[in-house]
């Protein structure tokens, strides 16, 4: 078959939307992340079947609302409903209770349990059947991020002998903390299932790399090439790649021109004077560093007093797996922190930090990208991070400034263009917030410009088809 209409099946554990019961009545909601936002346009482009939870279990009318939304987005979409106690242990337990926080390099938030880790194994089963059903001899079968691992050696249990491929969204850690998993050898075993594993930097690719030769047994690196290592494991040939994702560039460079974003953050705008904006906005996620930025933010106003009654930060926290207590923790700090540090500075006509616990539409999103002067983003760890990709990709006026932190992936590719920060360095971060504002029109421009054409050569096109090719290609 020629390989240009072969199907492109993905899998994820979200679908890009949520069904959920609200007042008495089903509804459906976009969801949130990095993941969705990325990956919509692909599959839209290919017109592909999109795999996933659809946020609900069997008791919802999912078929008739699932059908709804594929003939409005041209792709097609099938669900895995989760139960009630799939859902608290696959999804809340293991995934993000156990993996998320030890794949962001903090393990101080990790909990192991035994039956997590077993309904984690046992959801991935019910992917791998769905897809075993849906999928069609020459499909190419891509599996998405850290709570599908299983899916592709469940699917090899299944008979499945077609090349298969995964994709992780988040980073990849050191052997050192990778070895505190008491499910290393399963998770490793699991992704040496596919054919090709993607990562979002080299520095993901080189631990992971690091942790197969260490603890898997007769595993060699029979090649490197630059963002390529191809590992021999037994008589399996496995291709460990790095591929940076992306954003729709285009979509978000024409829709900041569009007449709706222009009124509405020309409305904002007025809302704070003539103070610049300073944007913040991140789930909710203490991956995100949202407490440190308040403290770096306020240590810049003590700093360089010159700042008070110049400078807003407007920070946007989107809600996000609140049912996990940690979650809910850092909603309560932060909204104590936010109320600490502007009752400390604020005067009349000016509150320092501004800030929101809500979901945006997309025009308030390009919005916000369009009237903040400067841009933090500031996460302690982040796969690849889309919101600094997007806040550029919407700075037509070229007035902006990225503050980006060194352990977001997008640090790899924006690092020379934007103003990189330690989050962890309170003062660092405090210094860069006012070189930002001090900074010159014509070295903005500049930047950004910089930044800009990087992020439209790299756009989530390219991305796809970079792993496309490199997921065809014979091995
Ligand atoms: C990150 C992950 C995605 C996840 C998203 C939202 O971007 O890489 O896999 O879907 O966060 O999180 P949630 O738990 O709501 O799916």
């Amino acid at each position: 078959m020629n390989d240009k209409n072969r199907r492109l099946v993905v899998i994820s554990n979200r679908l890009p939307l949520a069904v959920s019961r609200e007042e008495g009545e089903w509804r459906i909601r976009k969801s949130a992340g990095g993941l969705v936002s990325a990956l919509q346009p692909v599959v839209k482009d290919h017109h592909g079947l999109w795999i996933g939870w659809p946020g609900c279990g069997d008791e919802a009318p999912c078929r008739a609302l699932l059908d709804d939304f594929s003939g409005r987005e041209g792709f097609s979409l099938e669900g895995v409903p989760l139960s009630e106690e799939e859902v608290e242990r696959f999804y809340w337990g293991f995934s993000n209770e156990s993996l998320w926080p030890l794949f962001h390099d903090l393990l101080g938030y990790c909990r192991f349990d035994i039956e997590n880790w077993r309904s984690y194994v046992e959801v991935n089963g019910h992917f791998a059947e769905t897809v075993a059903k849906a999928a069609q001899k020459d499909d190419l079968i891509w599996v998405q991020d850290y709570q599908l691992i299983l899916v592709g050696q469940a699917l090899r249990n299944l008979g499945f002998a077609q090349n298969l491929a995964f994709f992780q969204h988040i980073p990849f850690p050191s052997l050192d903390l990778f070895w505190r998993l008491p499910w290393k050898d399963e998770i490793l075993r699991g992704l040496l299932a596919y054919d090709l594993i993607g990562f979002q930097t080299s520095r993901d690719r080189r631990n992971f790399v690091h942790c197969v030769v260490t603890l898997v047994p007769g595993a060699e690196v029979l090649q490197r090439r630059r963002h390529i290592t191809l590992l021999k494991v037994g008589e399996r040939l496995v291709t460990v790649g790095h591929f940076p994702i992306s954003i729709d560039y285009n979509e978000y460079n024409n829709l900041a021109q569009s007449p709706e974003v222009v009124a509405e953050a020309k409305s904002l705008r007025s809302k704070y004077g003539d103070h610049k904006l300073v944007l913040g906005l991140d789930r909710l996620d203490y991956t995100k560093g949202v407490p440190e930025r308040f403290l770096a933010f306020e240590r810049a106003l003590e700093k360089y007093p010159e700042l008070q009654q110049r400078i807003t930060l407007l920070q946007v926290v989107v809600p996000s797996r609140s049912l996990i207590p940690d979650y809910r923790n850092l909603k309560g700090m932060v909204e104590q922190m936010a109320g600490r540090i502007n009752g400390r500075f604020a005067v009349p006509g000016w509150t320092p930090i501004q800030y929101y616990f809500r979901h945006l539409t997309q025009t308030q999103l390009l919005a916000h990208y369009l009237s903040a002067e400067i841009g933090l983003v500031t996460p302690l760890r982040d796969g690849m991070n889309l919101v600094s990709k997007e806040y550029c990709a919407a700075n037509v006026n070229l007035n902006g400034v990225l503050i980006l932190s060194e352990f977001a992936g997008a640090a790899e590719q924006l690092g020379s263009s934007a103003l990189l920060v330690n989050p962890y360095d309170i003062d660092g971060t405090a210094d860069a917030i006012s070189y930002a504002y001090g900074m010159s029109a014509e070295e903005k421009r500049h930047r950004m410009l910089r930044l800009r054409i990087a992020i439209s050569r790299n756009n989530v096109h390219r991305w796809a088809r970079n792993f496309l090719e490199e997921m065809k290609s014979p091995r």
